[in-house]
């Protein structure tokens, strides 16, 4: 069972997460794909506006992680108070123009280049969490990069290991199963065709697992347009963004968001303060 402690932060209580590694998580994740040349701009505002948690990727199509890394930089906020999260992307994932590894190397060999990218661009000796961005085609060969993160967990080059874009639970449970080092992150789209993984995410809850979510509101307008959620909105006087990502944090789901507006930013951020104990996110899922 994963937990929530309070921290007293920025003058207002924030709900923390406590992981089954023990590293400690805030409610709200800032992901940085898309954003271009204005990455390291954003990311500074991001982390001067509250956040403390980033995502990135080694997979320059989406993400540009050497900028995730002056952003945290010229913030001035201390390494030390920053949870860096970066993923390893198999090569189906990569533009083949733009691949940060050698495609024909081994698969060993691809993860610790992509890894050594990763640190480069980020400007630190250890990751926090590396996730792998998509399971491979086969538990064989997601064990065989998982062998890899693992020997880099050994080395405490990395704290917490984490899995994307897994949708089959049993796949996932196997994985737990067969590795040393298991998984402290699951990082999936929230939507419906997925039934919104309710039975992985039950799995992750008793295993003190945090599930991420990503299009956390894009792939939920009829929830967030919803009469039910209207009736919320007027209630307690907060945006359906505040609303759902509140209700989130309470079945232990930190959600990312890529915002690039600073109105946006500190509202989300605010989001966890509330209390809604009233409220269930069963009112919608
Ligand atoms: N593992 C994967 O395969 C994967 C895939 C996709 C994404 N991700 C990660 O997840 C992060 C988030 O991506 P996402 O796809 O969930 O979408 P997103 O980039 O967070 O986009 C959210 C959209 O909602 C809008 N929005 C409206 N009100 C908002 C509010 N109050 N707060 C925040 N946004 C609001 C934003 O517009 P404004 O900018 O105007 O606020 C933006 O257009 C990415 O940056 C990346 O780190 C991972």
């Amino acid at each position: 069972m994963f937990t929530i402690i309070n921290k007293f932060y920025l003058g207002i209580i924030m709900q923390q997460f406590r992981t089954n590694r023990d590293v400690i998580l805030p409610p709200l994740i800032y992901g940085t794909a898309w954003k271009k040349e204005k990455t390291a701009e954003l990311v500074c505002l991001a982390l001067k506006s509250g956040f403390r948690a980033i995502d990135t990727a080694c997979q320059p199509k989406h993400y540009n992680e050497a900028l995730v890394g002056e952003g945290i930089l010229q913030s001035g906020i201390q390494r030390s108070e920053i949870f860096i999260q970066t993923k390893f992307t198999p090569y189906p994932g990569q533009d083949p123009n733009n691949i940060p590894y050698d495609p024909s190397a081994s698969i060993r060999d691809q993860v610790l280049k992509s890894f050594e990218v990763s640190k480069k661009n980020l400007k630190t000796e250890i990751i926090d969490s590396l996730v792998l961005h998509s399971p491979m085609p086969s538990l064989e060969k997601t064990i065989e990069v998982w062998n890899v993160f693992e020997e880099l967990a050994d080395q405490k080059q990395v704290l917490h290991l984490g899995i994307s874009n897994c949708y089959d639970a049993d796949f996932f449970k196997s994985l737990y199963k067969y590795v040393s080092v298991r998984p402290s992150v699951i990082q999936n789209r929230f939507y419906a065709d997925s039934g919104y993984d309710i039975s992985l995410r039950e799995f992750c809850l008793q295993e003190g697992i945090i599930y991420q979510s990503f299009w956390t509101l894009t792939a939920n307008p009829h929830h967030l347009e919803s009469d039910i959620m209207k009736k919320l909105v007027n209630r307690y006087k907060l945006t359906p963004a505040q609303i759902f990502f509140n209700l989130l944090n309470k079945k232990g789901i930190i959600p990312l968001t890529g915002t690039s507006s600073k109105t946006h930013m500190l509202l989300d951020l605010q989001a966890a303060n509330y209390d809604l104990s009233e409220v269930s996110l069963d009112l919608f899922i």
